[in-house]
């Protein structure tokens, strides 16, 4: 069985104190496994940062324990400063020394300045052994970052805390040095934290995924999980882009804005209250006498996302990019078949 690198358990916090005022982080819990990756994914402003500030030493917690390498680093009693936790930290603007050389930056962490040994295998793992005389201003931004890492990486710390790596990298840059990320961390025998705000960063190079609002964590999944099972209405708009409709129950009739939702599954579940789509599951088709209309219009590569209004909803709705509509006019949205959709409520999920 692996070990848990990182446990946090009940963690509060607010940065005020005040008795009245909100949590900004309420209720924490996480593991991360020995070697795994997790994905810390939420909105502006949710408390991401705030999470990792109180894992790093930065902050101390209202309440909670947090323990790493099943070593307890911050509770009620117990409080270790940001040097005494070991943890190595990478923050989107690389926050490099200028006035040292790669090798330089690297060193500068480290206890024991005779040990060369990790400097060079890790300089080697980010692809920065060519590089050891520059100083960061002589390099790109994507090999700025890589050395954040190694250099986060070089006091001999198992774990880093990431935030939003990639944000001032270019797009080629962004998409290279993140799907280089795992390996990086595989070859030091390292687990990370990640913060992002970009869903499918996180999907893409995490393990698991923790899905955080307004303070709280809904679900910590595997990206597969998440996606197929997704546990709230949040996790559900946030991570897979879907609609949140409205049902209402009539007897034995479901209606919603798209009109009644013909589905015998549906009368099973008593306490229904919306349903999620996905806007790939709406057809779009103009028409004079259509009850909905087209508000804005995306190009999407090989897709159109149109947005539309229906009976006081604004949907979104995915369709090839022959189907052209323009805004202002009139059409008719319905569900495609051979599709699903959640109901919450419970996360059912119901197939058509
Ligand atoms: N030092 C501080 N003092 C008071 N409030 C703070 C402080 N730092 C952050 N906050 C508040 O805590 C909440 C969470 O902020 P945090 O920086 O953790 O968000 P975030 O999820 O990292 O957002 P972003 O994606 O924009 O970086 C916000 O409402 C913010 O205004
Ligand atoms: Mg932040």
């Amino acid at each position: 069985m692996k070990n848990d690198a990182l446990i946090i358990d009940d963690l509060h916090h607010k940065y005020d104190k005040k008795e009245y005022s909100n949590w900004i982080l309420n209720e924490i819990n996480l593991k991360i496994e020995n070697g795994e990756l997790l994905g810390l994914l939420g909105p502006s402003g949710c408390g991401k940062t705030t999470l990792l500030r109180l894992i790093a030493g930065f902050e101390y917690p209202s309440k909670g324990k947090i323990s790493l390498n099943n070593k307890e680093i911050s509770s009620n009693n117990k409080i270790l400063s940001p040097e005494e936790r070991n943890i190595g930290m990478v923050f989107q603007d690389y926050a490099l020394f200028p006035h040292l050389t790669v090798m330089q930056n690297v060193m500068f962490g480290l206890k024991n300045k005779k040990d060369r040994s990790r400097v060079d295998y890790l300089l080697n793992i980010v692809a920065l052994d060519s590089f050891v005389d520059r100083y960061p201003h002589e390099l790109s931004g994507g090999q700025k970052q890589r050395l954040a890492i190694a250099r986060a990486l070089a006091p001999g710390t198992n774990f880093i805390l990431l935030d939003e790596p990639f944000c001032s990298l270019d797009m080629h840059v962004k998409l290279k040095l993140r799907s280089e990320l795992p390996n990086i961390l595989r070859g030091c025998n390292a687990s990370g934290l990640m913060v992002t705000h970009d869903p499918e960063e996180a999907m893409s190079i995490c393990d698991k995924v923790a899905v955080m609002n307004e303070g709280k964590i809904h679900q910590i999944d595997t990206p597969i999980n998440l996606l197929n099972n997704p546990k709230t209405l949040f996790v559900s708009s946030f991570i897979l882009g879907n609609n949140i409709i409205k049902l209402e129950k009539y007897g034995n009739s479901i209606m919603s804005c798209l009109g009644v939702i013909n589905n015998s599954e549906l009368l099973n579940y008593t306490n229904i209250k919306k349903m999620s789509i996905s806007p790939k599951f709406i057809s779009i088709k103009k028409s004079e006498s259509g009850n909905a209309i087209v508000i804005s219009k995306e190009f999407l590569g090989e897709y159109l996302i149109y947005k539309v209004s229906i009976n006081d909803n604004i949907l979104r709705v995915r369709t090839n990019i022959n189907n052209l509509l323009n805004n202002g006019d009139k059409c008719f949205l319905s569900i495609n078949k051979d599709s699903f959709y959640f109901l919450y409520p419970g996360a059912h999920k119901v197939y058509i």
